[in-house]
């Protein structure tokens, strides 16, 4: 598991230590630092995708995962001196298990790689995050693929790697490929599915999201694409005239439907990072999808969400408190990240007991509800 993330003269944050436990969830206001948090890690996977975290190697600014630019980009502005090295240099490090694992980067202002100054790794880097090989990696970004009548077949992406793309793009075709597995872990299936594969475990946990609909990914003959339609009405196999297309049943569904299969893939030592999976969902669809991130740990996967949800937050609480989707409070991290003027960002980390309770609200921290509220009352 990584337990936790260490940044210096990296983008948001001169220096900072994430601490990260198997479901973390970063909040707080925006252009706080927590998609540089989630950025701080993919740079790491598609710079150890490509082989080059040893020494001599660097860290790719620009890959499959992100595109951050040039080391000006990445270089944070009042960026902290180190005794030791001559000029600026940024450094990115994980715990994993309680081995440290730090690069430090070299800076140089117009590259998109940053040379490696040095490599302090101590031990064979086992995890997902630090492997060459694709797997037990996901990584979906705010911005997600729109609905759309047609989606990408990439064999080598969604099958091969196992990756559903950094905007969910291969995820139809993943789903497709993969829609008779029955492999979804115990603590995942839906009680309410028709069979234990992907393609009904899927369609129940959407069922949260609107009630009785089906799916159905297939190739396209002569193409390299596939489609994804939807049907409605509680009973597989609809005549195809009756499908819908995804341009034609709103934004939520297939908003989440990464979200849903990248939880679904989950197996132990799996990594999720998962930005906004609350985007374009009705409050109960959001609530619905924190019991799908617990069950995701419970699973044996890490998982760490960037959320602006109350419901989220507060799915996470039920699922401690209730225990109906087995999370335990140990298991669960909260950040609050917000902005200190000039420049810098505090980490606040509210603590969760096990009937759900938090152990502070620090002034911004999903208080809208009471603020507005006891203007309404007053
Ligand atoms: N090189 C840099 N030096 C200093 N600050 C930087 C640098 N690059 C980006 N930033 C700052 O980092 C912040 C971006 O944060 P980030 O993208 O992590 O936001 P976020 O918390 O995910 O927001 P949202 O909730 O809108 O997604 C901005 O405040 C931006 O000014
Ligand atoms: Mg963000």
């Amino acid at each position: 598991m990584l337990d936790r993330i260490q940044l210096t003269n990296f983008k948001a944050f001169r220096q900072a230590e994430i601490p990260l436990r198997p479901l973390t969830l970063l909040t707080g206001l925006n252009s706080s630092g927590k998609s540089t948090v989630m950025q701080s890690l993919a740079l790491i996977k598609q710079s150890s995708l490509a082989a080059m975290l040893g020494p001599g190697g660097g860290l790719l600014l620009n890959g499959s995962l992100i595109e951050l630019g040039a080391g000006r980009d990445v270089l944070h502005a009042d960026w902290v001196e180190d005794d030791e090295i001559d000029g600026e240099y940024i450094r990115v490090g994980v715990d994993v298990d309680g081995v440290p694992y730090r690069w430090t980067l070299a800076y140089e202002a117009t590259t998109d790689k940053l040379d490696m100054l040095s490599a302090d790794i101590s031990g064979a880097a086992e995890h997902s995050l630090l492997s060459a090989q694709p797997g037990g990696f996901q990584y979906l970004r705010a911005d997600r693929v729109s609905p759309a009548a047609i989606y990408e077949r990439s064999h080598e992406v969604a099958i091969r790697q196992g990756f559903l793309g950094a905007h969910g793009e291969h995820t139809v075709n993943y789903l497709r490929h993969h829609q008779d597995d029955t492999d979804v872990t115990e603590p995942l299936q839906h009680p309410a599915a028709r069979s234990a594969t992907l393609l009904s475990q899927a369609e129940a946990w959407l069922g949260e999201i609107s009630p009785g609909v089906n799916l159905e990914a297939v190739g396209i003959d002569g193409t390299d694409h596939v489609r994804l339609s939807y049907g409605f009405g509680g009973t597989a196999g609809l005549s195809s005239s009756n499908r819908r297309r995804p341009t034609n049943v709103g934004f939520g569904l297939t908003y989440t439907l990464p979200i849903v299969v990248a939880c679904l893939s989950a197996r132990p030592g799996t990594l999720l990072l998962l930005e906004n999976p609350e985007a374009h969902l009705h409050p109960r669809g959001q609530t619905q999808i924190a019991f799908l991130l617990a069950r995701a740990v419970a699973a044996g996967a890490q998982v760490i969400v960037e959320t602006h949800s109350d419901h989220i937050l507060n799915g996470v609480r039920l699922a401690v408190k209730e225990q109906t989707h087995p999370i335990s409070a140990d298991d669960v991290q909260l950040h609050y990240f917000r902005q200190t003027q000039p420049g810098g960002v505090e980490i606040l980390s509210p603590v969760i007991a096990s009937d759900g309770m938090l152990s502070d609200w620090p002034e911004g921290f999903f208080d809208e509800w009471d603020t507005t509220l006891d203007r309404l009352l007053d």
